[in-house]
């Protein structure tokens, strides 16, 4: 039984393959409508459930459209409306979804809350993101950088921002796949320490620059994600947008990095804070391909988690 926890915890091999996997199916469906039925049924008569602690749009309906494209069905949860939300302890919740349902997405709030519910269901269990990470996002990433540019390894990725969740797994990913990674963003809100570790044992050039003209020169990718996450309190609002402010992706920034560097974003955006609208509209940027590759992506991380 395998669950998928995190872009450093499955081995590259696994990741390979649902790349390669996700890059099939999306070819398979051109032309197809959305609602359409894959030749491939591999969830047929699987039932999945999809619990969201916190708000989505793309997760909750890639996934869901995914399962369906598969041949399952779906069961979207709010941790609210359960008795998770009500003092059931995770292993409870999880021995007794593991009776009924076939495999679990959820999106929660500590990573402690996925881990535990990993070690006591039965069935396989998906991360659709945490305070610390957010790899079905990330795989999402690496699949539209491989589309728009080939191979990612020894390229060099510029992270902008707030040190965050999708930033740890941006770190991850660097690590499995041989990217390098400067961030670039105010001391406060640097990168998670062991991310970082784990990128540089693996090889992989992490660096750190407070001036974003300087951090983007020779960059391939340039990322940026909002500055006050779901988990983040909300009363940080203005100390954290004076402290982002330098590190707007806009136009001028986006000329000093390499000229086919592309623009992402895994949204949703704030638009003419993390970035402007010039960049996300602009012809650089590959934003809606990520949002649509997840639903590819997640597809073959579904199957890869019901295969033997
Ligand atoms: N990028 C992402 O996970 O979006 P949602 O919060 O809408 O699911
Ligand atoms: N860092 C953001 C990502 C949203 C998809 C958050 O956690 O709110």
């Amino acid at each position: 039984m395998k669950h998928f926890l995190d872009i450093n915890k499955t081995n590259l091999d696994d990741l390979n393959r649902i790349l390669e996997q996700a890059k099939k199916t999306k070819i398979t469906r051109t032309g197809f409508s959305n609602g359409a039925p894959d030749q491939n049924q591999a969830l047929s008569g699987k039932m999945v459930a999809l619990i969201f602690e916190k708000p989505s749009t793309r997760t909750r309906v890639s996934f869901d459209m995914g399962v369906r494209q598969m041949g399952g069905q779906t069961m979207v949860l709010s941790g609210a409306e359960m008795q998770i939300g009500h003092g059931e302890s995770i292993a409870d919740t999880a021995r007794v979804l593991s009776r009924y349902v076939d495999m679990i997405m959820i999106r929660t709030f500590a990573e402690a809350t996925l881990l535990e519910l990993a070690e006591y269901s039965n069935v396989p269990v998906i991360n659709g993101l945490t305070d610390r990470s957010h790899p079905c996002q990330i795989m999402a990433d690496i699949m539209t950088f491989q589309e728009k540019h080939g191979s990612i390894s020894g390229k060099k990725v510029v992270w902008l921002g707030d040190g965050n969740n999708v930033c740890t797994s941006f770190l991850h990913a660097a690590g499995k796949f041989g990217f390098n990674l400067t961030f670039a963003g105010p001391e406060a809100l640097n990168p998670e320490i062991e991310a970082m570790g784990y990128a540089r044992s693996n090889g992989s050039v992490i660096e750190i620059e407070r001036d974003a003209s300087k951090a983007v020169k020779d960059a391939d990718l340039i990322v940026t994600d909002t500055w006050l996450s779901m988990h983040d309190d909300q009363a940080a609002r203005a100390r954290r947008h004076n402290l982002l402010r330098p590190y707007q992706v806009n136009s001028e920034l986006m000329k000093m990095a390499n000229k086919d560097a592309i623009f992402m974003h895994c949204l949703p955006a704030h638009r003419e804070e993390e970035v402007t609208s010039e960049v996300m509209d602009g012809a650089n940027s590959v934003v809606f391909d990520e949002a649509e590759n997840r639903l590819h992506v997640q597809k073959a991380i579904m199957q890869w988690c019901l295969e033997e």
